[in-house]
């Protein structure tokens, strides 16, 4: 039975998950989750990965001691988390805010249920925590009846509470997360999804947790790495203004140079920490021979990759080009109902024979069969939503 003094909020939202094109390593403020650079990022739909959340919030009583830090307790998919600690910033974040609801709730004790699904690997560079964070962050915001009061900024400096890079989910299409000043870090929509007809296949290689999470493996590149010195101070901000660039003009010839460079950049810098992280592994390294391979016979850049935390690859492609890229993979990895003519013929490929061999020899060298598990083809999608039932 509820009494008067128990009422129940409920909120569901969906999540998508962002793939980095400039990457975020590195915290300027490890309360604050503040990046030391800006990063970009696309959105992808959530065809296939993203995260449901449902968040039921219960009132059960006044919080006498008004300590607020202990006024919420929370179970996760009816299990107390090992997370909590940033989910539960976030909620003190809502309900520090300067509303009625908020105020109200932030002087009752609250149990706290967060029911949600993710429909993919968690923890092997898949961005889990950014599209479940995005969606946490849409379902209480809905829960609260604040979806016509909070904008979308707004919300993504609160999701930035619960994982840096899910502030990016929070818009679709094209965004960057700006660094900011203390707590005013926050991402913004540089283009809407439609603006370029951009798709991106996930090749995924490894389903397994990674060794180190993101949290700990920046802060270990932070403290050790000259190379990531180098980075923040001269690398990344050049990055940043050249994808910016290419971004306005389409150009993907030099979009796809920057994305590749940046992904190599950020993963040198893991290799030059110490202790040394990699997340990349020998199937990694032969999709981006491929990559390279693939961008030499076409005779311009038409794919780009990217790895976050984790050995799964990104390719990036203008979706004209997209029947090319699926069929040069269909070729190399998965089955072999693809006839090099035709792959070469599509490729509208000149000096045949010669690069008929040097596509086999990539192809001979290819990791086991086994090994490279799934491929899952995304375009640009829309930012976390409320789900009304
Ligand atoms: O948001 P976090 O703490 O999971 O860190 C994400 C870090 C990268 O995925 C490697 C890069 C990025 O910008 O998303």
């Amino acid at each position: 039975m509820i009494n008067k003094k128990e009422k129940i909020y409920i909120g569901k939202a969906k999540g998508p998950i962002n793939i980095a094109l400039i990457k975020y390593w590195g915290k300027a403020d490890e309360e604050l989750i503040t990046p030391l650079n800006n990063s970009i990022s696309l959105t992808l739909d959530t065809n296939t990965f993203y995260t449901e959340t449902k968040v039921t919030i219960q009132s059960i009583g006044e919080n006498k001691d008004k300590i607020k830090e202990n006024n919420i307790s929370l179970k996760i998919n009816g299990n107390p988390s090992k997370i909590t600690k940033r989910i539960k910033n976030i909620f003190q974040k809502f309900l520090s805010l300067d509303y009625p609801i908020c105020k109200e709730l932030s002087s009752f004790l609250l149990d706290i249920k967060i029911e949600s699904i993710n429909t993919f690997p968690i923890a092997s560079g898949c961005a889990s925590s950014a599209s479940s964070m995005a969606a946490l962050v849409l379902a209480i915001t809905s829960a609260l009846k604040l979806d016509n009061i909070l904008s979308k900024t707004e919300l993504t400096k609160i999701a930035r509470l619960g994982s840096g890079s899910a502030c990016r989910s929070i818009f679709g299409g094209i965004c960057e997360w700006i660094t900011g000043t203390g707590d005013n870090s926050l991402a913004v929509q540089l283009y809407e999804k439609n603006y370029w007809d951009i798709g991106v296949k996930l090749i995924i290689v490894n389903q397994k947790e990674k060794d180190i999470s993101s949290s700990e493996g920046m802060k270990i590149t932070k403290e050790t790495s000259e190379l990531f010195k180098y980075r923040i101070e001269h690398i990344v901000n050049k990055h940043l203004e050249n994808l910016k660039e290419s971004l306005k003009e389409k150009n993907f010839n030099s979009f796809s140079e920057i994305i590749i460079k940046d992904s190599n950049n950020f993963h040198a810098c893991c290799r030059d920490s110490y202790p040394s992280i990699n997340y990349l592994n020998e199937e990694s390294d032969y999709i981006m021979k491929c990559v390279f391979c693939l961008n030499k016979l076409y005779g311009q850049n038409i794919c780009a990759y990217t790895f976050d935390a984790g050995s799964n690859a990104f390719l990036i492609y203008e979706n004209k080009n997209k029947k090319i890229i699926d069929n040069f993979f269909k070729y190399i990895f998965v089955f072999d109902d693809i006839n090099i003519d035709d792959l070469i013929k599509l490729m509208e490929i000149k000096n045949i024979e010669n690069n008929k061999n040097e596509i086999n020899k990539l192809k001979m060298s290819k990791p086991p069969k086994e090994k490279i598990m799934n491929q899952i083809d995304f375009n640009l999608g829309d930012g976390a939503k409320i789900l009304y039932d």
